[in-house]
């Protein structure tokens, strides 16, 4: 075990992080609520706070943090705008209500305008629950069956699409797509009716649908992969998905659980010009708290209009956390293009910065990123551009990477340790903030690439 102070290392220090952790798996299964927090291969780190582009551990040491709570934190940790207009809604009004409220078709009316298809909304508490309203809503429209996912893309935990989707190379079909293997343990067969194809190549998709013909309900993906590691869609690929689930006439899901707000406004869709039919938002809409949505045209909302096709949930619309989307959109409007300028300029001082101190010192990588979005990926030796989820999985040292990880946490900077997972920049995140980070990375790199 050891601890990092003012840049001196000391040995078999037992740390707060460690301690707390250590008790919480008496109390908490595995010890803390979310798998993806508490991987073996973790460098302990209990948070006890975050301020802007910094978040504190148990025994004070400061992070510039990358991960922004995987996504949410837009606005950096504690913005002023969402905070107080959370304090003024709950302090005033309450935490929620159990009726409708004004303040819940106030952000319906924002997002409205930033998604030209969305007629209509539904709001609801987390990714997993928007999704799986929407396959069903997708299927409930087009009385179809099959849902075609790609490799790679995650699309919550719910027994409706929680595939494999970090699957080892030999259980990918050997072909274009396969059936959906199970997520996790559990799933009794789940997911059912759900395909699994190559991310950005037409000819994939194109066969599935056509080996389906008349059976497939929607087409789901990120319209830029997060969850496999930050790849954009090559040029006309999501024109051509587009124009494809037209001819078959599925449904284009985009999971916009990550873009929406953080590419651009108006999410992939806006920053790449191609409209889907369902659009699920939910992370930066919330700047922090707990919101999903699920958007579509009122043609294909009908059935939850009419009470057909059951929507609901206890917290969903829940006031507090309508408070908070609703100043999120404000503070998106109010700044307009000048978030997305400054979030396009760090990730590219971040990325060039990257490309440029792994290159001069020989570190086999690919940098890439979208906005905000971006993954510095350590490869086992010098590729191109990654293209989909396979070539990352074939290409990239993740024992490498997590040492890199530790190094770079032990020195004060926080990304999480596996690949696959997105650095998220806010708009905290300042330029002296990434020259310090790309400092420590240069530092690190030394430390542990160089052997
Ligand atoms: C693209 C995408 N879709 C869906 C989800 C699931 O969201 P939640 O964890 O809020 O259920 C996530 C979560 O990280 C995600 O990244």
């Amino acid at each position: 075990m050891t601890q990092l102070t003012n840049g001196k290392v000391h040995e078999n220090v037992s740390t707060g992080s460690e301690r707390l952790l250590a008790r919480a798996r008496h109390s908490i299964a595995g010890g803390d609520n979310s798998t993806m927090r508490v991987l073996p291969y973790h460098l302990p780190l209990v948070a006890t706070r975050g301020e802007g582009s910094r978040v504190w551990d148990i025994d004070g040491q400061s992070y510039i943090d990358l991960n922004m709570a995987y996504g949410p934190l837009i606005f950096g940790h504690r913005p002023p705008a969402i905070l107080d207009a959370v304090v003024r809604q709950i302090t005033e009004s309450g935490t929620q209500l159990g009726f409708p409220a004004e303040v819940s078709v106030r952000v319906a009316e924002k997002v409205k305008g930033l998604f030209p298809h969305i007629e209509l909304l539904r709001f609801s508490s987390t990714g997993t629950e928007a999704i799986v309203a929407a396959l069903r809503l997708a299927r409930a429209f087009t009385g179809k069956r099959y849902i075609i996912a790609f490799e790679g893309h995650y699309h919550g935990s719910s027994d409706n699409i929680f595939h494999r989707y970090h699957a080892p190379i030999e259980q990918l079909p050997a072909g274009p797509y396969g059936p959906a293997l199970p997520g996790t343990m559990g799933m009794n067969g789940a997911p059912r009716d759900v395909l699994v194809c190559r991310w950005n190549s037409p000819e994939a998709l194109e066969q599935c649908l056509k080996d389906h013909q008349g059976q497939v309900a929607a087409v789901i993906m990120e319209p830029v992969m997060g969850n496999g590691g930050v790849i954009a869609p090559e040029p006309d690929f999501l024109d051509n998905v587009r124009a494809m689930t037209k001819d078959h006439e599925a449904l284009l899901i985009f999971d916009e659980v990550i873009t929406g707000m953080r590419v651009a406004a108006g999410g992939a869709q806006q920053r790449f010009g191609v409209e889907a039919d369902i659009t699920i938002l939910s992370k930066a809409l919330g700047g922090g708290f707990p919101i999903s949505a699920l958007g579509s045209t009122k043609e294909i909302m009908q059935s939850i209009v009419e009470g057909k096709l059951f929507h609901g949930g206890v917290y969903s619309g829940n006031t507090m956390v309508m408070a908070a989307a609703d100043a999120a959109l404000d503070e998106m409007h109010r700044h307009g293009e000048a978030i997305y300028t400054h979030l396009d300029a760090i990730a590219a001082q971040l990325g060039d910065g990257i490309d440029e101190i792994l290159t001069r010192l020989g570190v086999p990588h690919q940098v890439q990123y979208v906005g905000p979005m971006l993954s510095m990926f350590l490869t086992h030796d010098d590729v191109g551009p990654l293209l989909n989820y396979r070539e990352v999985r074939q290409n990239c040292d993740f024992e490498k990477f997590i040492r890199f990880q530790h190094q770079l946490q032990r020195s004060g900077v926080y990304f999480h340790p596996n690949q696959f997972e997105p650095m998220f920049l806010s708009t905290a995140h300042s330029h002296e903030d990434i020259a310090t980070v790309l400092e420590r990375i240069e530092d690190a790199a030394r430390a542990v690439l160089l052997a």
